[in-house]
């Protein structure tokens, strides 16, 4: 176990080793198969993972002795429990506690085995509902939060301030990233647990398709969100564990937003969808603008590089494919 120091070698900026062991905690959901997918095409040789139902990370003796058994040198701690508005507001205990439980068991298994890099993954829900935009990391910790997602957002915020005590107490050069709303392969489509970019790819798909005349959409469609292609997110995460070593927690995201109106109407155009779009304002928004200042991942150095469109039309042909087996 490491010793409890601060002291440690000063972090250097270099790429991690390709043939070490690199566990990818979530590694078939939606961010975690993303990187996945980068870190093999990227060359790295000894990546680990495990479904929910070969290691729950819940339970805590499991997660010790699957570290004691792999023994990771850097980790991606990707695995939550994750969803959108209703989901949130419909189970918020289950989102509080079961990723508190995942966190905790995960950080503490990883101190216990010094693993040398370790990114954990938050969300921007960790910042104020009122925050100024674009929204910075200074934010943290400044105001209420949105209620909707409030119960989620504090177990990643508890996870953010559990990296930075990590790094206080033991030295150890772990860092948190919040990315913003991701989209792209993998995501979840269910009608109970996706977020607003695939349940509105699927309703537009499903009304294409059927020749519907209208579709419904929650809320009044003028919220501004912002939207990174999953792949990206992959790139900007191994860009950080190579590059970055702070305690603050980085933002990801492309910097610029579109209201959700725009957003269904891009997607309409992309699904081939040629009725007319309703707003059932009877239904919550959320929170009105949810921008990311990316200012701090610039300085990193990296940019997002995949374009909204072309990120919608890659993400709607994998839908396409995948119709017959998608998350339920
Ligand atoms: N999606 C977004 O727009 C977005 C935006 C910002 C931040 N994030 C963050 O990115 C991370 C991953 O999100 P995601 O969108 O990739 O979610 P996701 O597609 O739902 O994937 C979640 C993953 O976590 C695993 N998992 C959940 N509970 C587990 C448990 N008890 N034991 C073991 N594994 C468990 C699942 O494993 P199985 O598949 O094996 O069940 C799944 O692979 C989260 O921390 C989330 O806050 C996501």
């Amino acid at each position: 176990m490491t010793s409890g120091t601060q002291d440690r070698e000063p972090f250097e900026a270099a790429p991690l080793d390709r043939s070490s062991s690199f566990y990818v905690a979530g590694h078939r959901g939606l961010v975690g198969s993303a990187i996945w997918r980068n870190l093999e095409a990227e060359g790295f040789t000894g990546l680990i993972g495990r479904t929910s139902s070969e290691l729950d990370l819940k339970d805590r003796d499991a997660v010790f002795a699957f570290f004691a058994e792999t023994k990771p040198r850097y980790v991606v701690l990707a695995a939550a429990k994750v969803g959108g508005i209703l989901a949130n507001s419909t189970y918020p205990v289950d989102f509080l506690s079961e990723n508190l439980r995942i966190q905790v068991n995960v950080l503490d298994a990883a101190v216990e085995h010094s693993v040398e890099r370790l990114l954990f993954l938050g969300s921007s829900c960790i910042y104020p509902r009122m925050a100024p935009q674009p929204i910075r990391e200074e934010s943290l910790l400044t105001g209420y939060l949105e209620p909707t997602n409030d119960a989620y957002a504090i177990a990643k915020i508890a996870g953010i301030l559990q990296i930075q005590a990590i790094r206080r107490q033991y030295g150890l050069p772990w860092i948190s990233a919040m990315p913003t709303n991701l989209y792209g392969p993998g995501d979840n489509f269910s009608l109970t647990g996706s977020h607003v970019l695939p349940a509105l790819i699927r309703r537009y798909d499903d009304a294409a398709k059927s020749g519907a005349a209208t579709v419904v959409n929650w809320g009044t469609g003028t919220p501004r969100r912002e939207f990174l292609h999953v792949d990206d997110m992959a790139a900007a995460c191994l860009h950080l564990l190579e590059n970055y070593d702070g305690p603050s927690q980085v933002n990801v995201g492309t910097g610029s937003d579109v209201t959700i109106a725009e957003i269904a109407d891009t997607i309409a155009g992309v699904v081939g969808f040629t009725g007319t779009t309703e707003w059932d304002i009877s239904k919550p928004d959320g929170t009105p603008q949810k921008l990311l200042d990316v200012s701090k991942l610039a300085g990193e150095g990296w940019t997002s590089r995949i374009g909204l469109e072309a990120g919608l039309r890659s993400t709607v042909k994998w839908y396409r494919e995948h119709a017959d087996d998608l998350r339920k």
